[in-house]
C-alpha cells in the first residue's frame, strides 16, 4: 500500500502556489540533486536492484545507529507492520490493542490479519496512546500491543513495555516517524518484541519513494521477517518458501540515497526542533485557543508541527486567505474510520481521540524553510484569535 503524499504540490494551473507551504519539495532536495543522479546512475550501471549491497549496507547502518541486533529492510512502513505481525502470527481470533487516533495503518495492518484491533483512547498532551486505557484493554485474547509516535510526540515506552512484560504480550512500536527520538533511555523502536521506521519522502530522513525498516533484537523474529518480506523464501535456496509472504522488498535507488540522508539525521532533526521552538515561544501567549506540544524537544524526533487549536477550522480558512498551508492529522479518527465500521464503534467511545480530531492542525514545517516563515504564519494566527475570528 502506498500513502498519499500529504501535501504535495498543486497540480499545474491550480493557482498560485502558497506564500508559506506546507511543505516545499523543491527546497526539501536542494542540494541533493547529484546524489539522486549518482546513485541513479550506479544502480543503473550495476546488476544490483533490489535487496543486494546498498540494502545490506543501509540495514547494517539502521542496526549500528539504533543498536539493534537485526535491521530488516522493507517497502514501507506499512510493510514493516504486516511484515512484524505475520512473524507473530498474529491472526483470526487475535486482538492487537493500538490507539483510537494514529495513520491507518497502525490498525488497517492488523485488520489485514484477520485480527482484531482493538482500540484504546489516547493522551491529550502526546496524542499517543493512554498507558491506563491501553492496559484496560487488554484481554486473554491480547496477542500484541502496538502504540504509535504522533508528530513530536512519543507513548509512555517504560510504561508500555512493563505493561506488556507483566501481560505477556508483544510490544510492537509504531515508530515510523521514530527515527531519532531517544524516549526513557532508549531509541524509538527498541522497547519491545520489535519495532519500524518509514523512509516516506516527508520523514525526517526521507527518501524519494516508499521504503522502511523492522527492528529486533530476537534472531528468530529476525530470521523470520526476513523470509516474510520476500514471499517467505528460505535465506539460502531460491524459489524454496517456508511460509506464505510478502513482497515487501527495498531497492537500491532507494537504499543508495538513504545511505547518503541517514548520516544526516542529527542535523535534520536539529534544524526541525529549532522549528518548533521558534514556533512554540511565539505562538505562548495564544494559549489556550492554541495548544503547542508538550515542551523540550531534547531527544524527540520533530516530524510535524501540530497544535491543538479552538475553532480550527475557521482558523485554517484563515490561514488559507493568507497564503499558509495547513494539514490536518487526522480529520477522523480511527475508530469512526468507514473502513472500521465494521468494528461497530460509535461516537464518544474515546472521547480524546475525537477531540483531538476536531482540534488537531499541523503547521508549516520543513528544514528549508526561509527566514521569517513561521512569524508570518504566527502572526497570522494571532490576528485570528485577536481580531476577526474572537
Ligand atoms: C504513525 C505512522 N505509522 C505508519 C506509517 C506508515 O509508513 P509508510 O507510509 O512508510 O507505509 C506512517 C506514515 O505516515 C505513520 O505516520
Amino acid at each position: 500500500m502506498t500513502t498519499a503524499t500529504p501535501a504535495s504540490p498543486p497540480p499545474a494551473g491550480a493557482g498560485p502556489a502558497p506564500a508559506v507551504p506546507y511543505f516545499d519539495w523543491d527546497t526539501r532536495y536542494r542540494g541533493w540533486t547529484d546524489d539522486v543522479l549518482a546513485v541513479v546512475r550506479e544502480v543503473a550501471e550495476s546488476d544490483e536492484f533490489i535487496l543486494k549491497s546498498r540494502v545490506a549496507e543501509l540495514e547494517a547502518r539502521v542496526a549500528e545507529r539504533t543498536g539493534a541486533a537485526h535491521a530488516v529492510a522493507v517497502a514501507s512502513g506499512t510493510g514493516a507492520l504486516s511484515v512484524i505481525l505475520a512473524a507473530l502470527g498474529v491472526g483470526p481470533g487475535d486482538e492487537v490493542v493500538t490507539p483510537a487516533f494514529s495513520f491507518i495503518s497502525t490498525a488497517s495492518t492488523v485488520a489485514l490479519r484477520g485480527a482484531r484491533p482493538v482500540f484504546a483512547d489516547v493522551d491529550y498532551d502526546t496524542a499517543c496512546l493512554d498507558t491506563a486505557a491501553a492496559a484496560a484493554a487488554v484481554t486473554a485474547r491480547t496477542r500484541a500491543i502496538l502504540p504509535a509516535y504522533l508528530f513530536t510526540g512519543h507513548p509512555a515506552m517504560g510504561e508500555l513495555a512493563t505493561l506488556a512484560r507483566e501481560r505477556g504480550v508483544a510490544l510492537v512500536e509504531d515508530s515510523a516517524v521514530g527515527l531519532g527520538s531517544v524516549v526513557d533511555g532508549r531509541p524509538a523502536g527498541r522497547h519491545g518484541t520489535a519495532g519500524v521506521y518509514s523512509f516516506f519522502p516527508a520523514k525526517p530522513v526521507g527518501g524519494i519513494g516508499d521504503a522502511g525498516m523492522i527492528v529486533t533484537d530476537d534472531p528468530e523474529l529476525g530470521r523470520e521477517v526476513r523470509m516474510l518480506r520476500n514471499h517467505g523464501q528460505s535465506l539460502t535456496t531460491r524459489f524454496l518458501h517456508h511460509k506464505v509472504g510478502f513482497n515487501s522488498r527495498m531497492d537500491e535507488i532507494t537504499a543508495g540515497f538513504l545511505l547518503r540522508r541517514l548520516p544526516h539525521l542529527d542535523d535534520f532533526l536539529a534544524t526541525r526542533r529549532r522549528l518548533a521552538e521558534e514556533y512554540d515561544e511565539r505562538l505562548a501567549p495564544l494559549a489556550p485557543d492554541v495548544l503547542t506540544p508538550l515542551p523540550g524537544y531534547e531527544g524527540r524526533a520533530v516530524y510535524t508541527y501540530v497544535v491543538r487549536a479552538a475553532r480550527r477550522d475557521r482558523l485554517r480558512e484563515h490561514l488559507a486567505a493568507d497564503g499558509i498551508e495547513t494539514v490536518v492529522y487526522y480529520p477522523k479518527p480511527l475508530h469512526l474510520q468507514p473502513a472500521f465500521a465494521g468494528l461497530g464503534h460509535r461516537p464518544g467511545d474515546f472521547p480524546v481521540a475525537e477531540k483531538l480530531a476536531e482540534e488537531c492542525v499541523a503547521l508549516p514545517l520543513h528544514p528549508g524553510m526561509p527566514a521569517g516563515a513561521i512569524a508570518r504564519v504566527t502572526d497570522s494566527i494571532a490576528r485570528f484569535y485577536g481580531g476577526a475570528g474572537r
